[in-house]
């Protein structure tokens, strides 16, 4: 069942070449190059759309955010879905509430959507489990095609829901106008070229994650620094290190830093650093800058040719800016795999951690 893999995660880490295909699968006009959404046609573009979600999904979201907004101008709003269905929260003519869940079933994500459905609000659902309830509740459905995920911690399936967000922000974009042919040809053909440069990498990615694993394993706490669309990507990498190797970690903006994290800064307190080739490259590396003054270790995934002088860059192949989270995720995925497995931790099975978390 595990297809040779030691754990499922490390299988499901390795199918996310496969999910992105399948995500794509009939979703490109090939005529016209359009992304194709039939089951969200006869929405309008959103005036405002609020995501609604928890855990890695809701850190999809914040992603997703960071690409809608860019790509298309529609603005996004992220919110946990414990914290939404008891705020009352404020859903105005013209918005979309899109519930993101791998499980289709966890409760407060599901009160989300009862919520915002009360409020006469069309819901999206973005889900994993056809059948769920999730699929069965919202107005409008739109299915990641990632296949079951077995390990309690998500992986593959935060990488279809980022398909499926990219795709949305080029429907919005093109639907306002507001992609150029160069674009969204670099997007497209970026996205498809995906599962083979990922199938090329992921096995040196693999071995750098092991080698880095056993060099931090004694580490007790980590910082995970990113900025933009690698800002949630952080807040990922964090929460896959804590939830399968219980190391503590913490992801922040890293322009936030120094408004206090700053302080933990020593010799035996990492930073985990997302600095690729992208217009804040120069803004995240004084920020890094600022860690190595303070002795502080780092790892920095990083693209080639960039100008950064850390103790550990970890080199990915550098893609289309909005694409670069694709790259990114699994190398965050196998550096916290590496360390849980190296510490002799039972991978698939976290202790406290269901996988789909039905009750409050
Ligand atoms: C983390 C993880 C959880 C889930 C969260 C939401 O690895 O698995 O944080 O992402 O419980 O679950 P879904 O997406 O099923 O609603």
């Amino acid at each position: 069942q595990k297809g040779g893999y030691k754990h499922f995660m490390l299988k499901e880490i390795f199918e996310q070449p496969k999910v992105i295909r399948d995500c794509l699968a009939g979703r490109i006009d090939h005529a016209s190059g359009a992304v194709r959404l039939p089951e969200i046609e006869a929405l309008p573009v959103p005036g405002r759309l609020v995501i609604v979600a928890c855990g890695t999904s809701s850190y999809a979201g914040l992603w997703g955010k960071q690409i809608i907004e860019k790509l298309a101008r529609v603005p996004v709003d992220v919110c946990i879905a414990s914290e939404f269905r008891y705020a009352d929260p404020i859903l105005a003519p013209g918005d979309q509430v899109l519930v993101v869940s791998q499980s289709g079933e966890t409760a407060d994500t599901l009160a989300g959507l009862r919520l915002a459905r009360e409020r006469g609000v069309p819901v999206i659902g973005l889900c994993n489990v056809v059948g769920s309830s999730v699929d069965r509740e919202a107005d409008f459905v739109l299915h990641t095609q990632a296949g079951p995920e077995i390990s309690v911690a998500s992986t593959k399936a935060m990488c279809s829901q980022m398909v499926m967000l990219l795709l949305l922000a080029l429907r919005y974009a093109d639907a306002k106008g507001l992609l150029s042919r160069e674009d969204r040809a670099a997007c497209i053909e970026g996205v498809q070229a995906m599962p083979k440069l990922l199938d090329d990498h992921l096995p040196f990615m693999r071995d750098t994650a092991q080698r880095l694993a056993r060099t931090y394993s004694e580490a007790t706490s980590f910082l995970y620094l990113g900025r933009g669309p690698a800002w949630p990507l952080a807040l990922e990498g964090a929460l896959k290190l804590k939830e399968i190797s219980y190391i503590h970690a913490e992801g922040y903006p890293a322009g936030e830093m120094k408004h206090g994290p700053i302080a933990l800064i020593d010799p035996k307190f990492p930073t985990f650093a997302i600095a690729l080739a992208d217009e804040l490259f120069g803004k995240v590396k004084s920020n890094l800058i600022e860690v190595q003054a303070r002795g502080g270790r780092i790892i920095a995934l990083t693209n080639p040719g960039l100008d950064l002088e850390v103790d550990h860059p970890w080199v990915l192949p550098q893609v289309f800016w909005p694409l670069a989270g694709f790259t990114a995720l699994p190398a965050l995925q196998l550096f916290a795999y590496e360390i849980a497995d190296y510490l002799g931790k039972d991978v698939d099975q976290p202790r406290n951690l269901a996988k789909s978390v039905t009750v409050e």
